[in-house]
Formats: C-alpha cells, sequence, structure tokens
C-alpha cells in the first residue's frame, strides 16, 4: 500500500510524524523491516510554512524523514497559494499513483491536497475529521467542511466529530467513518518524555519545572495567530491591552507566530507589559515543556487548547468558539474572545488556587495514544482488501 501525505503547516509535521511512527510500527509487527516495507509512505511538503522555526526544526525533532517532494509555494492569497499547491501536488499524484492520499487538519494544504486528491479520484483520508466551530468566517472551517465532503475515510478525533458528520449526512457505510482518536495525543504521550530530557527552554528563559514550587516564578504562556484575531486590529490591540495588564504581576510568555509578529509589527503594537516576553516561535519539545509547567495557558490555537487539557493547565481561549468543545465541558478551557476585561477576569480565575476542574480529565475522549496505529490498521485493512 503506497499512502502520499500531504503537508504543508506547523501542526501538520506534528500530526504526520505520529502517523508516519504508527506506519513504521505496523511494517514491523507484520515482519516488514525497512528496506522491505509493506506500507510505503511519500511525503509531499507544500512548502506553505517554511521558516526554520516553523519547519525544518520539527523534522530534526520528530526524526522525520526529508519529504519525497517540496513545492516551496511559500506564503501568498487563499487563491494563489491553494492553486499553485493544487497544481504542484496534481503532478506528483499523476507520477507515483498512490492507494490513498493523507491530509491532516484544515490548512490551505489540506484544502489543496484534497482537492488534487479527489479530482483525480485517489482515495482521499482526512485526518481530524468532523471537527466544525459553524463560524464560515475562518478559512480552516471552509476547509475542514470541503475536506470532509470529499474523503473516502473520516478519522474522527472525537464522538463529537462523527456527531457533526452525520449531520452532514457524513456516515459510515459506503465510505469509513471511523472514531479514532486524536493523533496529537499519541505524539505528547510519545514526545513528553524525550521533551523532559532534551529539551534546555526552562533554564534558558529562567524558569523551573515544578511551577509549584515556591520559588520558581508562575508563567502565562501566549499564543496568538488565527486570522480573526491578527487581522483585525481592534482585536489584536484588546488582547494586548489584556496581556500588558496581565504581566504587570505574571510573568507571560508569548513565542510569537510569524503572522502575528507581522501585523503588530505593522500596527506598531509592542507590548508593553512589566513581564511579558515576546520570544519567536519554540520547538515541539521547547513547546510541551513550557505548556506542562505553565500556570494558564492563553491561545487561539487547536493544538495547544488540547495539550493544555491532556497536562491539566486551564486555558484561557482568545476567539469565541471552539472546534474543541470537550475541553470547555469538562471545565479546563474558557473562551473569552477578544474582550480586554474577559480575559483578565479569566486571568484572575485561573489562578485562584480552589479552581480545581470540576467534572475529571476526560481521560480517554481523545483516544489512548494508539489512534495512529488504528488509522494505519483501518488503511490497510480497507485497502489492501480492494485494490484500485
Ligand atoms: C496556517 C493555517 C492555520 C493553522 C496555522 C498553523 C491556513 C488558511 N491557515 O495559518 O489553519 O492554524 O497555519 O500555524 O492554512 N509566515 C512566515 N513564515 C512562515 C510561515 C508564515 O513569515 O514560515 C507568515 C507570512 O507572512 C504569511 C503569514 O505568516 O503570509 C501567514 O501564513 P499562512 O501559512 O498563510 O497562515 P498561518 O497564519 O500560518
Ligand atoms: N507549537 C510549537 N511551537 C510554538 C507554538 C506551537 O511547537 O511556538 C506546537 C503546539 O505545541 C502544537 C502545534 O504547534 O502542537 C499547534 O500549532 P499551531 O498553533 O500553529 O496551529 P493550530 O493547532 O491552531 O492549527
Amino acid at each position: 500500500m503506497k499512502i502520499l501525505t500531504v503537508v504543508g503547516a506547523r501542526p501538520q509535521f506534528i500530526k504526520a510524524a505520529a502517523v508516519t511512527k504508527a506506519i513504521q510500527a505496523v511494517n514491523m509487527e507484520r515482519g516488514h523491516p525497512p528496506g522491505k516495507e509493506n506500507i510505503e509512505e511519500i511525503m509531499v511538503h507544500t512548502g506553505q510554512h517554511y521558516d526554520y522555526d516553523m519547519d525544518r526544526i520539527f523534522f530534526q525533532e520528530l526524526g522525520l524523514r526529508e519529504p519525497g517532494y517540496h513545492l516551496g509555494i511559500g506564503s501568498a492569497s487563499h487563491g494563489e497559494q491553494t492553486g499553485r499547491m493544487l497544481q504542484g501536488i496534481e503532478e506528483v499524484l499523476l507520477r507515483e499513483g498512490p492507494d490513498v492520499v493523507m491530509v491532516y487538519g484544515d490548512t490551505n494544504s489540506t484544502l489543496a491536497g484534497a482537492l488534487a486528491a479527489c479530482k483525480l479520484h485517489f482515495p482521499l483520508a482526512h485526518v481530524e475529521a468532523g471537527l466544525r466551530s459553524y463560524n464560515r468566517a475562518m478559512p480552516e472551517e471552509i476547509n475542514r467542511v470541503i475536506v470532509d465532503h470529499v474523503s473516502s475515510f473520516l478519522f474522527c478525533p472525537t464522538k463529537n466529530a462523527v456527531t457533526n458528520l452525520k449531520k452532514e449526512g457524513i456516515i459510515d457505510g459506503a465510505i469509513t467513518v471511523a472514531h479514532v482518536g486524536d493523533v496529537m495525543y499519541d505524539s505528547v504521550l510519545y514526545n513528553l518524555k524525550i521533551a523532559r530530557e532534551k529539551s534546555e527552554i526552562l533554564r534558558e528563559l529562567g524558569l523551573r519545572a515544578n511551577n509549584r514550587s515556591p520559588s520558581s516564578p508562575d508563567y502565562a504562556l501566549v499564543t496568538l495567530h488565527r486570522a480573526e484575531n491578527t487581522d483585525n486590529p481592534q482585536r489584536l490591540r484588546n488582547i494586548f491591552k489584556a496581556l500588558d495588564e496581565v504581566s504587570q504581576r505574571l510573568l507571560a510568555i508569548f513565542p510569537l507566530h510569524p503572522r502575528t509578529k507581522k501585523t503588530t509589527e505593522g500596527l506598531g503594537i509592542r507590548g508593553k507589559g512589566k513581564n511579558l516576553r515576546l520570544i519567536g516561535p519554540v520547538s515541539y519539545f521547547d513547546m510541551l515543556l513550557l505548556e506542562r509547567n505553565a500556570r494558564v495557558i492563553l491561545t487561539d490555537s487547536g493544538g495547544v487548547q488540547k495539550e493544555a487539557f491532556w497536562f491539566g493547565v486551564p486555558c484561557i481561549t482568545l476567539r469565541e468558539e471552539t472546534e474543541w468543545v470537550e475541553t470547555v465541558e469538562y471545565g479546563w478551557n474558557r473562551l473569552v474572545g477578544a474582550n480586554t476585561r474577559r480575559i483578565i477576569n479569566a486571568v484572575h480565575e485561573a489562578l485562584k488556587p480552589q479552581q480545581a476542574p470540576p467534572t475529571g480529565k476526560g481521560e480517554g475522549i481523545y483516544g489512548d495514544g494508539r489512534t495512529g496505529e488504528k488509522i494505519v490498521t483501518i488503511l490497510w485493512d480497507r485497502i489492501s482488501g480492494n485494490p484500485r
């Protein structure tokens, strides 16, 4: 079986690494060691993300092989970026003739991979299917909806995702809809131990591993990159105003996404808070440790909301809605939008010592850490039994 994987943006390198590892594990289990693989994977990198700290560093840390194809598309408007990717991926598909094309999440690389595959009648597997914010102003929502409707294999991270698909008439039967869990959870479980051994970030930033120790500085961790926040000057200013105030009393570590760096610089927003530390994007291992040891996380990232949940760190989401509704239902995540006062109040609430989430940790709702293997096994069983 030949799987053609399309990636391009930071979170996709992390997700794909978990599945690549699972492909190797399934090959080994079935007596097909490296060089004699039964399941072959070819990776296409669209080049959507390209800075060293948004791209290569993840390949290095996660031990991913060089992509078989690098399209080098880079940044552009939605139409131009997606169109150029589509053209490039189509050429690769025609040359490689894979048994299945695998796409991850909801970026423009996901959409381009999906369109290229379905137009050429290659079966399409969508990892992280069924997520919905029901906000069509988000480019990601458009991408998800389209990709889900043209996929042959919909790998859902949660039960809610399966339900969302059902509401749109997408059900298991002629196509496969499987509740498999979340590959990012596989990744966290596997990589946290390695991160603890390899990452120097806590020492470099003068933080300590045990944030409950009285001598270690408590800190908030912040990430921001959604277009709805970065491309709306009022929302961006409101968020920075809140961070300025919060960081008067709490150290705030803020690894800046390049998009956010660009827009804040353009608007002259500098972040004046006494203890607001703007740094560049950090590696995955560094990020895991920063998250794990934070007192509170403020973010508009999908992945970071879940990682906060898995680490049991209170999360404040700088959006009006979330696809990851379980994190809110279980009491670990609060949606506050870009309202300065609501952000500040939510941080104060999160810092209160009695703020134990009310409903337990939600064990198992994102799978058991073996989602990658489930995906590979399903593909193998369905595709090798039905060759094209
Ligand atoms: C993209 C995804 C988003 C995902 C995020 C993960 C889409 C529509 N959006 O958003 O769903 O959550 O990736 O991080 O696909 N830039 C650089 N260097 C880079 C990459 C980007 O400087 O390596 C800057 C460029 O100015 C670019 C801007 O960031 O125009 C936005 O990049 P883009 O890939 O279009 O969207 P993201 O905001 O990264
Ligand atoms: N991440 C990282 N370094 C950073 C910020 C995020 O390694 O500086 C990781 C984070 O731990 C998570 C993933 O990137 O695993 C989330 O990606 P991002 O926030 O860019 O996108 P989203 O999940 O919102 O699509």
